[in-house]
């Protein structure tokens, strides 16, 4: 069905390119280009599995199958109609077709994705006198099209449902972070493991349970029911098993990961994640609002993203913000501490000099990530008098 080597493109939020690149290249994979939100690379079966398992900052990973020119949906259709749509389905699979269109000589996606459909379908049948059936939902085989101008791109989406979920949530937060997102800003502030880590506004405790796989090397895969290509005609189970077998876990993390949260609410949500995850005994949860939490002794880094004002409405902002900067200066010294806010008012409002401030977007939202350097002993963090309002 696919050729020994081909080329993939892993999906990813704007600002993690470099991290995911990173990623792949810990798959053992050189040939690589990194794109606007995503990077695409060559490899084989066993490198698209590993890459599906194993990436904790990809949103989906794509195979490329056909790229050609089209002005209008006759050509497309035409271009679709080459393409040996036997190699990837039988009658008996049913397909869905999405598309993304930067393109003005198409106007709609939605109508591009059924001329896609049709080309497909009428191709079998014209072989075969059967034809697949369609299923919008929960496709065996998902095709995307990106039309860029005059060129359409056919890919396959090997996936299935987003990455981000991982499969231990039961239910959302209010305003959860995604797990790519976390897992890729966790990576961004340097987590390795070596240290502790906690989160004084843990919500329902993405940052511990990311930071926890990270530190214990569990596979972000792991606790997934199921991944697209495991649909696919060519699926090799025991090549799929070699690869999640392949990882060896790190079950010798001795440092502490804590989180905290005002809400019992929140908390009973990341009690339940964490139970999911099998990282109970790893993390620990404690009630407690930030103007009481008192990280563990001993350093590491503290991230957190605390309520912008968007979604979790607080009646004074900047009066929460100003306190969480209080606490790191008085009370995190020897952690790194990273906050993520989409609030960059708020932020100014922490009153002490970010070394490092990373623009990001979560949703249409406008972040930044910011790191704060809380040192031990003589050397006191930089302080900068908090804006009043
Ligand atoms: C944006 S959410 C964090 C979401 C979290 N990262 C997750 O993935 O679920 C902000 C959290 O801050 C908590 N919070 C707000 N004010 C707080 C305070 N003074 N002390 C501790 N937690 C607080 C809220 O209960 C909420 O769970």
């Amino acid at each position: 069905m696919l050729d020994e080597q081909f080329y993939m493109v892993a999906k990813t939020f704007q600002g993690l390119e470099e991290v995911l690149a990173q990623e792949i290249r810990g798959l053992g994979v050189q040939d690589i280009e990194i794109l606007n939100r995503a990077v695409r690379f060559k490899g084989d079966l066993k490198i698209l599995y590993s890459a599906n398992y194993r990436l904790r900052t990809a949103l989906k990973v794509l195979v490329e199958v056909e790229s050609f020119p089209a002005k209008n949906d006759i050509e497309l259709y035409q271009g679709i109609q080459k393409i040996d749509w036997v190699r990837f389905l039988e009658h008996s699979m049913s397909l869905a077709v999405e598309c993304v269109l930067f393109s003005d000589h198409f106007s709609h996606s939605q109508f591009i994705a059924q001329r896609t459909k049709d080309a497909v379908v009428d191709q079998f049948r014209d072989r075969t006198g059967k034809r697949p059936s369609v299923d919008r939902e929960n496709p065996d085989l998902l095709i995307s099209i990106h039309i860029q101008d005059t060129k359409v791109n056919v890919l396959l989406d090997s996936s299935g449902t987003s990455l981000h979920k991982r499969g231990y949530r039961s239910q959302l937060h209010l305003a959860p972070v995604n797990e790519v997102l976390a897992a890729g800003l966790l990576l961004l502030a340097g987590w390795n493991g070596k240290g502790n880590l906690f989160d004084p506004m843990c919500g329902s405790g993405t940052f511990l349970i990311e930071g926890a796989m990270i530190a214990m090397n569990i596979p972000p895969g792991t606790f997934r029911p199921n991944f697209g290509f495991e649909k696919w005609k060519n699926f090799n189970p025991d090549l799929f098993t070699e690869v999640a077998d392949q990882v060896e876990q790190n079950a010798n993390f001795k440092y502490k990961i804590v989180g905290s949260d005002k809400s019992s609410k929140s908390l009973q949500l990341a009690r339940e994640s964490i139970h999911r995850s099998f990282l109970d005994k790893k993390i620990e949860l404690v009630h407690e609002s930030i103007e009481d939490f008192i990280p563990p002794a001993g350093g590491g880094i503290m991230i957190t993203n605390p309520p912008y004002d968007e979604r979790i409405k607080v009646e004074n902002i900047l009066g929460l913000y100003r306190l969480i900067g209080d606490r790191m200066k008085h009370f995190y010294k020897g952690y790194q501490a990273w906050i993520f806010s989409g609030n960059p008012e708020a932020m100014k409002s922490i009153g002490l000099h970010p070394s490092k401030k990373i623009p990001m977007l979560n949703g249409p939202i406008e972040c930044s990530f910011r790191r704060y350097d809380i040192y031990e002993g003589s050397k006191k963090a930089k302080y900068q008098k908090p804006q009043s309002r």
